[in-house]
């Protein structure tokens, strides 16, 4: 039995944010990101599209209700309670639809609520993608003002692959960056002056497949708020948008993919957030 994430290949299967307007906030996605609308009751929208899932309940605008890692076995998700649980951890109850009834819940460091289990089968009603629109969820970033802790819970105790740093000039962390699959982060974690979501991000894969989001975004008359650009850690190509909550939406490209490589170190500097242009500085 694996308790290691990275053999586990987990991947973040959804998202669900909290927000004063559910079903505009699911509309909003299903209008740019090529997801269909479901609504659940007065309080709960989901959008769902091909390998990508957006859960919309009513509440606190910019708030993640949880978000549902997707592991690839049950032994994977009993090793990872256990983990859990050795590290002193309380196992609450997966709020998540998509997982079924072995799922569990954690609350990490700074109290966001992360659900992991098995996805049902046949959680989304597959339609192929449009040609381009191909563009999984793929990984979530967080605020924090307490990135030590967020290591320490997610790579410590979990044990997540720590991917990447960036430093400050005093060796002090802006940035961690953790996976657990080939993909180079699948959690990451800002330093910051608050609390919360930094953005969560969809993986289009190509910069032809970006720009076909890109027209559709502008088709609709929502123009980039970053980007596009290059990360220096993880190497991917990005533009950045507002959804109506002022939740950043990140969409991506060529994220590079590690497996044996050693963590490498970033220096705290534009240069490194945006390898062509403007960075967007967090501390
Ligand atoms: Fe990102």
């Amino acid at each position: 039995m694996s308790s290691n994430p990275m053999q586990s290949g987990a991947f973040l299967h959804h998202v669900a944010f909290e927000s004063a307007q559910p079903e505009r906030l699911a509309t909003f996605y299903s209008k740019n990101m090529d997801m269909d609308v479901i609504r659940i009751s007065d309080t709960e929208f989901r959008a769902e599209g091909p390998m990508r899932r957006l859960v919309a309940v009513k509440g606190t605008d910019k708030k993640l209700a949880y978000a549902g890692l997707a592991c690839r076995t049950q032994d994977v998700v009993d090793a990872m309670r256990a983990r859990a649980l050795s590290h002193g951890i309380d196992i609450l109850d997966s709020p998540s639809p998509y997982f079924d009834d072995k799922a569990f819940a954690l609350r990490d460091n700074d109290g966001h609520l992360i659900c992991f289990g098995m996805a049902k089968a046949q959680t989304v009603s597959y339609r192929a993608a449009r040609p381009g629109l191909h563009a999984p969820t793929q990984h979530l970033t967080f605020a924090t003002q307490d990135l030590p802790g967020f290591k320490d819970f997610y790579v410590d105790k979990l044990g997540f692959f720590l991917a990447d740093r960036v430093l400050h000039p005093d060796g002090d962390p802006a940035t961690i960056f953790t996976t657990t699959n080939h993909e180079h982060h699948t959690i990451a974690a800002f330093k910051s002056d608050r609390t919360g979501v930094d953005h969560h991000s969809y993986e289009a894969g190509t910069f032809e497949n970006i720009k076909l989001f890109c027209d559709r975004f502008a088709a609709n008359g929502n123009l980039v708020s970053w980007g596009p650009g290059r990360h220096g850690p993880g190497n991917n190509l990005f533009v950045f948008y507002d959804d109506p909550d002022g939740n950043w939406i990140e969409i991506s490209g060529e994220l590079e993919t590690i497996y044996d490589r050693e963590v490498m170190d970033w220096p705290q500097e534009p240069r490194s957030l945006n390898k062509w242009g403007k960075a967007i500085l967090r501390s």
